[in-house]
């Protein structure tokens, strides 16, 4: 077990998909995997282990904002020999360019946070995908014929604030929406040399406040999961 997941060694494959919500790598566990495992329950950010058409995958959350996908997906990496995460997330768009259920993988991620720097000395406020798996990700969307967007995004520490404005660094980049990980999860995979994606769902629009109703938000989602799946065991 390593400090925050309580899996013995051995109990984690070696790609791993990771949603921020607990209940979120349920539904996939439940609804995806066969001969499943729940490997860890720490703090209710539940893992669980199982074979997707054959190949042993996990599926386990992230939590939510950079301190946490950061201790998690590092743990993942040095403690269970973890070679690519998958994260499997929502995002806002800050312009009508894109609209609700679209899918965007993560081209770079942008931010003001000091993570990549504090954690690993990577001073960059641009961290791209790590490895081979994002072009895998376009590769197999294309053999499926779903349609993935690949753009840059901004990771945020910030959910509400009092100007409405898109963000000065959101601007720079050239940023379509915004999350809070994809950026930690790049920056410890480029400092222990391992693979990441990040796979976004748009959630809602903020400049019209249009959002996915809860009931929507199972089915929207599936798109993204299917895509995540069949990529992970390409
Ligand atoms: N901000 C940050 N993260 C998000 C948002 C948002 O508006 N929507 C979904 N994830």
């Amino acid at each position: 077990m390593s400090v925050h997941i309580a899996a013995a060694k051995g109990q984690i494959a070696k790609t791993v998909l990771q949603p921020g919500d607990p209940l979120r790598a349920k539904f996939i566990a439940d609804n995806y995997l066969d001969s499943v495992k729940l490997v860890s329950q720490t703090r209710n950010i539940f893992y669980y282990t199982g074979t997707y058409k054959g190949n042993e995958i996990t599926i386990g959350a992230s939590g939510m904002g950079i301190p946490s996908i950061g201790i998690y997906s590092y743990e993942l990496y040095t403690e269970y020999g973890v070679d690519t995460i998958i994260r499997i997330g929502t995002c806002g768009a800050y312009s009508t360019d894109l609209n609700l259920f679209d899918v965007i993988n993560v081209e770079n991620a942008a931010s003001e946070s000091t993570y990549a720097k504090y954690a690993w000395g990577i001073e960059e406020e641009l961290i791209p995908h790590q490895g081979n798996i994002f072009e895998s990700i376009n590769q197999t969307a294309a053999g499926l014929g779903k349609t993935v967007i690949e753009s840059n995004i901004h990771t945020s520490d910030i959910f509400y604030r009092k100007d409405a404005a898109v963000p000065a660094i959101a601007q720079k980049h050239k940023c379509l929406a915004v999350e809070m990980e994809a950026f930690a999860l790049f920056a410890n995979a480029k400092y222990l040399g391992k693979s990441a994606a990040t796979l976004l769902t748009v959630s809602d629009i903020i400049p019209t406040r249009e959002q996915i109703s809860s009931d929507e938000r199972e089915k929207a989602l599936r798109v993204m999961i299917e895509l995540a799946l069949e990529s992970a065991v390409k």
